[in-house]
């Protein structure tokens, strides 16, 4: 299905994009694991063709316009014209609004939102001249609903939802589609690391977490898994999702339901 295609997956280095990377490796494509930390990124591209598939990694910052650019360019060298584009590098930053500090939101801000752009930018091309494209945006169950002390996280994840329906709308005609995922939790390291700031700011045991504050409204009561995602995200890479374009697909336990 994607056999022979180019695809960038950014923050594949760990949790849902290395995932969502190895599985697009085992249909035969070629991918591209950009990620901030170049030893993850190089453990998962040796991973993935130590098992007969094509990977290469890139040390990249999504935030940065020279960084992004170079690592397209670098992967088309290698692979050819990027086919498909997968923006979900991210990472989190619990506060109160009063104690936010500005380096933190311009942080959030830059890699989810700004970072999202870039890739975007920098890949469009190459779709436009293939006549097809697809772009896969991890936002978040926090790109539909708010929580608590998130304000960085939950602004960038509302503002991927845009940028998509906006690339869904102005590329159509070159049969590029645009899609966002919606998780609920899943249990990466982004989610590991805030289980204490959670616990703190709830003023509860770090084992009450999951049940009290992570699936509180989350009527099924179950945390998303990775391998749910990378599946979520073939579909909308392959031929049945021809015609789903500016999409925002929760996979999230019914929390955003309402
Ligand atoms: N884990 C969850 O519960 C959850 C839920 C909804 C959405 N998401 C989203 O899924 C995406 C992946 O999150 P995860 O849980 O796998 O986290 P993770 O921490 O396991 O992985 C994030 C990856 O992004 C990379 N990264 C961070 N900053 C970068 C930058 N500037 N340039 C390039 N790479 C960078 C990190 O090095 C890391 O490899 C994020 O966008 C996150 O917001 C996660």
């Amino acid at each position: 299905m994607l056999k022979n295609k180019t695809v960038i997956v950014t923050g594949a280095g760990s949790g849902i994009g290395k995932t969502i990377a190895s599985h697009i490796a085992k249909q035969k494509a070629q991918v591209v694991i950009a990620d901030l930390n170049e030893t993850a990124a190089r453990a998962h591209a040796d991973e993935i063709n130590d098992q007969n598939g094509s990977a290469m990694a890139i040390s990249c910052d999504v935030a940065n316009e020279q960084s992004v650019n170079n690592m397209v360019r670098k992967a088309v060298e290698n692979f050819g014209p990027i086919d498909i584009l997968v923006n979900n590098a991210g990472l989190q930053f619990i506060s109160k609004i009063e104690e936010f500090p500005l380096e933190k939101w311009n942080q959030l801000i830059s890699v989810m939102l700004t970072g999202t752009f870039l890739c975007t930018k920098a890949c469009v091309p190459y779709m436009k001249q293939s006549n097809w494209g697809r772009i896969i945006n991890i936002s978040s169950a926090h790109g539909k609903t708010p929580s608590p002390w998130k304000c960085a996280y939950v602004a960038a994840k509302h503002g991927i939802i845009g940028f998509t329906k906006v690339m869904a709308c102005e590329l159509a005609q070159w049969n590029i589609t645009a899609n966002s995922i919606c998780p609920g939790y899943v249990l990466t390291p982004l989610v590991e690391k805030q289980i204490t700031d959670l616990a703190k700011q709830h003023n509860i045991s770090e084992e009450q977490v999951p049940e009290q504050v992570l699936l509180k409204n989350q009527p099924l009561k179950k945390l998303v898994s990775t391998t749910e995602l990378a599946e979520l995200a073939l579909y909308l890479a392959g031929p049945s999702a021809q015609c789903i374009t500016g999409q925002a697909l929760s996979i999230d336990g019914g929390w955003t339901y309402s």
